[in-house]
């Protein structure tokens, strides 16, 4: 009987104890490869994401590695208004949230007038509007508790006019400048609040090539800022925990960062024409 009890108050305690982790996108490319991290680290993993085909059969992927890993799934299009709110209801059953990873988006390719227009709505909605809400809604509950972090995923796109991805680069640079402001506005508060911003070059073998219709798009292929789902992970992961406010990830981008701040903005530019045509 006593040995029952303890086991009992065992389980409740790391029940308790255990941290969770809320991760859009995390079913795919980097949010699954952040998953990995958080998984080996004993968080418990909260995925919001749009296929629940997808989502199920990478539950099984994980599970695979990490049998023993608490994870629940929500399917929803989070590019709709009301999906921030309902996720937020959703999480709730699962008691606080300590991380919340915003990795769930995706681009659109091609010339300004001639993208589909629902497709480049839904981007903007999704990449701006729901990581906005998804920020706001959680972060409330990290300040009273005074608790918790977050992780959102900007991109190398922020910081540059990107020609034939004009929109895609303007959401991530809203994604760079919000999060941003308001990491110095916790840190002005003394808040133990902390928000990181994570900016990665091209990834290569994600599914946001594809989404994006960025086949044969040279910045993937030429390997001037490229890095792998892995590499990103790694370096977003650790720059988490190390409670930065921004990490540039893949030692290419890193570079490369460095390099266009001291280049004439008429050769970045015309590299930037040239990094975002197709190769065939
Ligand atoms: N790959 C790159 O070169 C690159 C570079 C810099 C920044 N980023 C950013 O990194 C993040 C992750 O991209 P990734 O490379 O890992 O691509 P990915 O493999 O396509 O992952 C994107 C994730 O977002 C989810 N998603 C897309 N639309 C959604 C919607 N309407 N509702 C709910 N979930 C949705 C996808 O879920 P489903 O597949 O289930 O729809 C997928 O899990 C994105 O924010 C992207 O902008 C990517």
């Amino acid at each position: 009987m006593i040995q029952e009890c303890i086991i009992c108050l065992q389980l409740y305690l790391s029940y308790i104890m255990e941290k969770t982790v809320l991760i859009t996108g995390g079913s795919s490319g980097i949010g699954y490869e952040m998953s990995l991290l958080f998984a080996r680290d004993g968080y418990r993993i909260l995925w919001v994401s749009k296929p629940p085909e997808e989502l199920s059969m990478a539950k099984q992927k994980i599970t695979a590695v990490y049998p023993d890993l608490n994870i629940s799934t929500l399917a929803k299009d989070l590019s709709r208004i009301s999906a921030a709110k309902e996720v937020y209801e959703w999480a709730a059953e699962f008691g606080k949230i300590d991380v919340l990873v915003n990795s769930a988006g995706f681009g659109s390719y091609g010339k300004f007038t001639e993208t589909p227009l629902e497709k480049d709505l839904a981007m903007i909605s999704l990449n701006i509007t729901n990581l906005y809400q998804m920020t706001r809604l959680f972060l409330v509950d990290m300040e009273k508790r005074n608790d918790g972090k977050i992780m959102n995923i900007s991109s190398s796109a922020s910081y540059f006019p990107l020609p034939n991805a004009a929109v895609y680069a303007a959401t991530k640079a809203f994604v760079r400048h919000m999060s941003n402001a308001l990491h110095l506005e916790l840190k002005s508060r003394n808040s133990k609040v902390q928000i990181t911003t994570i900016c990665p070059g091209a990834i290569l073998n994600t599914g946001f090539q594809e989404a994006a219709n960025m086949q044969n798009v040279r910045t993937f292929s030429s390997g001037l800022a490229s890095a792998t789902p892995q590499e990103v992970a790694k370096d977003a992961y650790n720059g988490l925990l190390a409670g930065k406010k921004i990490v540039h990830t893949g030692w290419k981008f890193r570079l490369n960062y460095w390099v266009t701040k001291i280049t004439p903005s008429f050769i970045t530019n015309s590299l930037l024409v040239r990094e975002m045509e197709r190769t065939s």
